[in-house]
């Protein structure tokens, strides 16, 4: 399973893309009003940070503004992935935007069903949105594992995006229920790097090798 980074902030990304361990970024209309950033701008300054994946979201509702915008968001750079909502319109879009060689990815996915029809109408991409399921007491990571059944049993080659991740728990969970990919906000993939004995592993190698050094008179 791989990370993607789940925010616009071009700091964040920096420092996580500088880690080396994500190899994609999502952004949502939420996201670019927090970062208090123009769309546009935004993704064409992540696109230069990160070499990957890189999804954008379309504003309107309806199939012809969001071909619109899709076609307008992808021409930016070869790495943006348009982010479309699980709407009747929003698949009618998809179906014209892949068929232009455009790759989508559907966003708010609540349901197996949800992600076939995304899948039929031509999505690289599914983004089943975990904390918000169990919010309401369902159970998202149950999702990520019948999506994940689902597509194994069909040979359908779209890609899970593990989306509103909300603690490292959620990204174990979504690696074993077969998510393809987590997308992650910068807080929970810090959380990720920790452990208690990871730390006093550290120190407790550092002061061995410090004694040592001392005891040879070094
Ligand atoms: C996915 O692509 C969304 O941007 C995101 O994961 C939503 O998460 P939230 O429920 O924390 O807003």
């Amino acid at each position: 399973m791989r990370f993607f980074i789940d925010t616009a902030d071009i700091d964040q990304i920096r420092t996580a893309y500088g880690w080396g361990v994500i190899s994609g970024v999502t952004t949502n209309p939420s996201l670019i009003a927090k970062a208090g950033r123009d769309l546009k701008e935004a993704i064409l300054e992540i696109c230069d940070i990160v070499d990957g994946p890189v999804s954008a979201e379309v504003i309107s509702l309806d199939r012809e503004g969001m071909i619109e915008e899709g076609r307008s968001l992808a021409a930016l750079h070869p790495n943006v992935v348009v982010k479309i909502p699980m709407t009747p319109e929003g698949m009618a879009a998809t179906s014209v935007l892949s068929a232009e060689g455009i790759d989508v990815n559907v966003t708010l996915i609540f349901s197996p069903q949800q992600a076939l029809l995304a899948a039929q109408a031509g999505a690289a991409y599914v983004s089943p949105f975990v904390g918000r399921l169990d919010d309401i007491g369902e159970d998202g990571i149950g999702l990520i594992s019948d999506i994940a059944s689902i597509f194994n049993l069909h040979d359908i080659p779209v890609e899970i995006i593990a989306a509103s991740i909300r603690h490292p728990k959620h990204v174990m969970d979504a690696a074993l229920a077969g998510a393809d990919i987590a997308t992650v906000p910068f807080g929970v993939l810090e959380k990720c790097f920790k452990h208690p004995l990871t730390d006093s592993g550290i120190e407790r190698f550092l002061a061995d090798w410090e004694g040592a050094v001392r005891g040879n008179g070094r």
